[in-house]
């Protein structure tokens, strides 16, 4: 089969560490099948399915259910992540080894599901996660577990009153954690990393010696702050949107490698749940089909990073982080192909209801991108092409 690849970049096939599939529980927003032509849509042969599904994905029932059903799909691999603990209240460590072992053999663990808000149980699941050679990933959204509810910091949050999460709470948590890591001797990954003191502590506990690394969205390298001035509730994110001093400082910290990779933190919500106050809206936003193009806006047009740096935040470091062998690795010669083509030069307009995601709302809406991805190939096998989702037989 012939691919006209005459100006596009040729890049290997992105990684997101860091995806809402929403299967099991809420099928009205995104589905295994939905999510994974979304994935593959933006150029995405693996994804990590988070595990704050319902039920969660603390058991082996779940995590194997996940990779076969995105096997079955086959447009994208589906690695599950799993809950760190079990029940309610986070107080017992899930059966990390069940479900390390299963069909879904899971790679990674968060506490996006049920929330880790005891640091002891987090220190063990960091010593375990060392002797089972999984990784624990950090999500670091409990701000009433450290600081409290106070309202968002930023000027234009700050004078609409919108309801905290302020920087202390992401801050004093990856603190707290690169600390933990430091002691039980293990690895820790910190998901979408949003503020300039993050980015602090990541210099600060590398110096440290510390095994610690951390992934940025696109939104968060995108858009600030005075997004919020609208009250309209499709920006509200958790992190939230920050300054632009925030952004500034993400965007460096990606291009300097303090910050690893980029991730999408993709999260379908239905229309009812983002189109309301602002206040109970849910927070998320759609990011696997926009991913490559706010990339390519926000670092690569401005001189941050280039296409080497490009396949090295969106593919070959994601890949190294979570011990994925089969993908993300620099082109070889004679190797099984997974590839993605962007073309630099096709301007296009996101418009939410084309978006392969169930879910449509995008506070990416109207915006216009340099970039655009064409073709996808997972294994040798075509799942993009000229732009659309190539049937599964590969015709
Ligand atoms: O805004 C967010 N929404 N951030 C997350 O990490 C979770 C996500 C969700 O599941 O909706
Ligand atoms: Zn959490
Ligand atoms: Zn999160
Ligand atoms: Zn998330």
């Amino acid at each position: 089969e012939i691919v006209d690849a005459r100006g596009q970049i040729l890049l290997p096939g992105f990684v997101d560490m860091h995806t809402h599939l929403r299967e099991p529980g809420r099928e009205d927003t995104e589905t295994i099948e939905s999510g994974s032509a979304a994935a593959a849509l933006g150029g995405y042969t693996a994804v990590f399915a988070m595990a704050n599904t319902d039920p969660v994905a603390d058991s082996v029932v779940v995590t194997d259910h996940v990779w076969r059903r995105g096997q079955e799909v086959g447009l994208v691999d589906v690695h599950p992540v799993g809950a760190i603990t079990v029940g309610l209240k986070g107080k017992q460590l899930a059966e990390m080894a069940t479900m390390a072992a299963g069909i879904g053999r899971v790679k990674m663990f968060s506490d996006d599901g049920h929330c880790v808000d005891d640091p002891l149980i987090m220190r063990r699941a960091l010593e375990y996660s060392s002797s089972l050679g999984v990784l624990i990933a950090q999500h670091a959204e409990e701000p009433r577990l450290t600081v409290g509810a106070v309202a968002h910091e930023g000027p234009t949050a700050a004078r609409l009153g919108l309801a905290g999460w302020p920087r202390a709470a992401e801050e004093s948590i990856v603190a707290r954690d690169a600390l933990l890591a430091r002691d039980a001797g293990a690895r820790v990954h910190i998901c979408h990393a949003s503020t300039a003191g993050t980015v602090e502590l990541m210099k600060w506990a590398r110096g440290q010696g510390i095994s610690i690394t951390a992934e940025v969205t696109p939104h968060h390298l995108l858009l600030d702050d005075s997004r919020l001035e609208t009250y309209d509730a499709i920006n509200k994110v958790n992190p939230p949107l920050r300054e632009k001093s925030d952004v500034d400082a993400l965007r460096k910290g990606l291009a300097d490698g303090v910050i690893d990779c980029v991730a999408t933190d993709h999260a379908p919500h239905a229309e009812q749940d983002k189109c309301c106050e602002f206040s109970i809206a849910r927070p998320g936003m759609l990011g696997l089909e926009t991913a490559l193009a706010i990339i390519v806006d926000t670092m690569v047009t401005p001189g941050l990073l280039d296409w080497r740096g490009v396949a090295r935040v969106m593919s070959e470091r994601p890949a190294q982080i979570v011990g994925l062998s089969d993908q993300g690795r620099p082109i070889e010669v004679g190797e099984i192909a997974n590839l993605t083509l962007v073309d630099p030069n096709a301007s296009w307009t996101v418009s939410g209801k084309k978006l392969a995601s169930v879910a449509h709302n995008t506070p990416f809406e109207d915006m216009t991108f340099s970039s655009k991805v064409t073709t996808t190939v997972l294994r040798g096998q075509i799942t993009v092409r000229g732009g659309v989702v190539a049937n599964r037989a590969g015709e």
